[in-house]
Formats: structure tokens, C-alpha cells, sequence
């Protein structure tokens, strides 16, 4: 191990058979973690080469147990936020595109931080179980063309270990490392095709344009080694995506929107990724059919069906999708009203989704305890104009006593100006 990492130090490429050699006693207990954690510093400073991450990704996606969803019809799509807030573009997205008939085989995960997670949200839901066996998770894609639900224990085991390490040296945000995490996790999941939406801003892990295009064209270049087809959609993060940040809350805006009454800037990005995704899973010939596909599955209700067949299939109570007021909500709610006059030019998502936490939306650590109920209802978003006084949010809690250092991030998160700013795009860049 020690020549290993002198030899990754001095910057030279290591072979298939040496990082497995890495990997293996790592995740065997017989290298230690100081030594592990010197070599992923090594990592850090001297870069992999191409053919050392894509090895990186094969070897880790190994460790653990292989989904085959070959017994499934068809071009089987995934797709992956690298996080953000108020993202609950999957909950639309998998019903919408399972319902243009591409079979969506998704594996979803929680939030931590001031992020949320699917799982969480579906949580939400009275009765439903994210806890799907492999057996049970291909059997309900082969009846419903749907299945959404957590990943077992035995997934890349070698990435819960290397990440968790990587939280406490200082190593996780490096473009190499971050893309064989993530795509060793979609490739052990077993779809043909994904589509990884890479979010850039305040409120994401890249915060700028050029990172995230490298670690698309990393992605990208791991899926082509594995012989998947992957796009990826740059999109912005500077502000949350839709109104709602909180879990019922979230899933209340999932439903309005698979109606077709969803906010602009969320029912844009599930037209923009769900189109991708069609084309990927060869059922549209271009984006245009496809958009036109994805419209029409709005107008028509199919779309929503769909999701009320998901909720169901995975056991969740329909009375609760179909009567949402039902969904879990707060004791206590407090308008926040803003104290300024003018066009609001920023509402930086980090804060908003920190401030989402502090009323029981989020976890602060992995054991903390998500209160569904709770969350923020943006009443503006930027470009509106607000006088003083006038209610910008709605926060929800249970625990009162949490709103005064809810509205203090609150306060950090706005910026106003006299003049209205610029749009900025909500999709910056495909990289195929
Ligand atoms: N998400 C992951 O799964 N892995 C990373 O390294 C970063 C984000």
C-alpha cells in the first residue's frame, strides 16, 4: 500500500489490479484507514486519468450486489440529482415518463444537510413502504413500468465506506471521486440508460459552470466505458426549484404539477429531463415528439394516473394523493414578511434549505428525525417585487420555538434590488 499511494503521489497512473488491490483491502479491514485516507489525498491533489476512474467505478460497483433488470421489457431509465432544494423532480418525472411507456427503474435516496431526498418525501405518504425487495422492486416495474424506492445495504458497500471517509478528510469534492460514487451506484442499479441532472449554484455541490461541466464529461465518459447511454443537463440552483420546501409540502406541489398547475420553473425542468429521457429510452425520435409526448401525458391526466399507481403499488394510501390537505402538516405556522421594498434579486437556496431544517424539514445528522409536516411555502421568488410587510413565505414546524432562527436564514437568503434583475436560465447546458 505504501508504494501504491507514493506511486499515486508522484502522479503516475495505477493499474486495473492495483486499485482493486486498494479497494478490496479497504473494504476487508486489512489496509487502514489512515493509509486510505493518504491515498485518497493523493487522489485529490494529483487527479486520476480516465481509465483510472472508469476502473475506480467497474471495481466499486462490484463490491457489492448486481440489480438485473434484463427480465424487463424494453430501454430501462434511471435518472440523479446531485441534490438540491425543493428538488422533487423524481416524483414527477418516473410517473410521467413510465407513463410514455419507458420502463423507470429508480433507486432513490434521503437528504442530508440542507438537502432533501425522494425517500423522505414519499415517506410523507401514509402507508408507504420504500423498503422494496429486488424481486418485489422488478416485479412492480414489470406490471406498472414503475418502481421507486431506497437502496439496500449491499449496494456498493465500498462507497459507503470510501465516502464516509471521505466526509472526514477533506476529499469529497473532487470530480474523479464524486463520479465514481455516483455512477457506481447507478450502474450496480442496472438501468441501460440515465439521465443525471447536475445542479450548479448556491445551493449544489458544483458551484460553477466549469466544474460541473467536467464532472458531466466524467459521468458521461464512465457511462461510455460501461457500455450505458448517459445525459447530462446542467441546471441552475440559485434559488430553490418550485414553492415548496418540506416533505407533505413538497408532495402536495408533485401532485398540482402532474396535473399541469405545477410552478414554471419545476414543470420546465421535468419537460426538460423527461424529454431526454424519452429520447433515451427510444420511444420519441427527438426532443420536440417528445416534449409533445410529455404535454399531452399532463393534459390527458396519464401522467398523474401513473403516480397514483406507483403510491399504490408501493402500498401508500390514495385517499391522502387524492385529498392532499390529508398529508401530515404542523401544529404552528408563521408568515414571514419581508422587510424591504424593491424586486427581489436573490434567494440564495443553501439558506432556504438550512432554514428548512431548523423547522424539522431536514436532517442535521444521519440520526435525526424528519418532521413531514414541516417546511417553507415561497409565497415570491426572484424577480417578483415586494413591498414591506408583505409575506414572502409561509413556515410550517411543530416546534415553535425553532422560527426565530429559521427567519434569521431566512433574512441571509433574500437580496433586493430597485431594478428588476435579469432572468437567468434555469437550464444551462446538455453534455452528451
Ligand atoms: N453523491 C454521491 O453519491 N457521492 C458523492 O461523492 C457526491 C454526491
Amino acid at each position: 500500500m505504501i508504494e501504491l499511494i507514493i506511486k499515486k503521489r508522484n502522479g503516475i497512473e495505477l493499474t486495473k489490479e492495483e486499485i482493486t488491490s486498494i479497494i478490496d483491502g479497504f473494504t476487508s479491514e486489512s489496509i487502514p484507514d489512515y493509509q486510505i485516507s493518504a491515498f485518497l489525498m493523493a487522489v485529490y491533489f494529483k487527479g486520476m486519468t480516465r481509465a483510472e476512474t472508469a476502473n475506480l467505478t467497474d471495481i466499486m460497483m462490484r463490491s457489492g450486489e448486481l440489480i438485473d433488470l434484463s427480465e424487463i421489457k424494453g430501454i430501462k431509465l434511471d435518472k440523479h440529482s446531485t441534490g438540491g432544494v425543493g428538488d422533487k423532480t423524481t416524483l414527477i418525472l418516473a410517473p410521467l415518463v413510465a407513463a410514455a411507456g419507458v420502463p423507470v427503474a429508480k433507486m432513490s435516496g434521503r437528504g442530508l444537510g440542507h438537502t432533501g431526498g425522494t425517500l423522505d418525501k414519499m415517506e410523507a405518504i401514509k402507508g408507504l413502504s420504500i423498503d422494496l425487495s429486488r424481486e418485489e422492486f422488478i416485479a412492480q416495474i414489470k406490471k406498472t413500468n414503475i418502481a421507486v424506492c431506497g437502496q439496500n445495504a449491499n449496494l456498493v458497500p465500498a462507497d459507503k465506506k470510501l465516502y464516509a471517509l471521505r466526509d472526514v478528510t477533506g476529499t469529497v469534492d473532487h470530480i474523479s471521486l464524486i463520479s465514481s460514487s455516483i455512477m457506481s451506484k447507478k450502474l450496480a442499479c442496472g438501468a441501460d440508460a440515465i439521465v443525471i441532472d447536475i445542479k450548479v449554484g448556491h445551493g449544489a455541490f458544483m458551484k460553477t459552470i466549469e466544474n460541473a461541466e467536467k464532472l458531466a464529461a466524467t459521468m458521461i465518459g464512465i457511462g461510455e466505458k460501461m457500455n450505458r447511454k448517459v445525459t447530462a443537463v446542467i441546471t441552475s440552483m440559485n434559488e430553490p426549484l418550485g414553492c415548496t420546501i418540506g416533505n407533505a409540502l413538497e408532495i402536495k406541489e408533485v401532485i398540482e404539477t402532474l396535473k399541469g398547475n405545477g410552478p414554471e420553473d419545476l414543470t420546465k425542468l421535468c419537460l426538460e429531463l423527461g424529454s431526454h429521457m424519452l429520447v433515451l429510452g427510444e420511444v420519441s425520435e427527438n426532443l420536440i415528439q417528445a416534449r409533445k409526448t410529455l404535454n399531452n401525458l399532463i393534459d390527458s391526466g396519464a401522467a398523474y394516473k401513473k403516480f397514483e399507481e406507483l403510491i399504490s403499488a408501493q402500498g401508500g394510501d390514495l385517499n391522502v394523493i387524492k385529498q392532499p390537505e390529508l398529508l401530515p402538516s404542523t401544529q404552528f405556522l408563521e408568515t414571514y414578511k419581508s422587510t424591504n421594498e424593491g424586486f427581489i434579486s436573490e434567494l440564495n437556496a443553501l439558506d432556504i434549505g438550512l432554514a428548512s431544517v431548523k423547522l424539522g424539514a431536514g436532517r442535521e445528522t444521519k440520526e435525526s428525525v424528519i418532521d413531514h409536516g414541516a417546511g417553507i411555502l415561497l409565497k415570491k421568488k426572484i424577480g417578483d417585487y415586494v413591498k414591506k410587510g408583505e409575506a414572502l413565505a409561509i413556515l410550517y414546524s411543530n416546534n415553535p420555538a425553532s422560527f426565530t432562527k429559521a427567519a434569521e436564514l431566512m433574512e441571509l437568503a433574500y437580496t433586493f434590488s430597485q431594478e428588476k434583475p435579469l432572468e437567468k436560465p434555469l437550464i444551462l447546458k446538455t453534455v452528451h
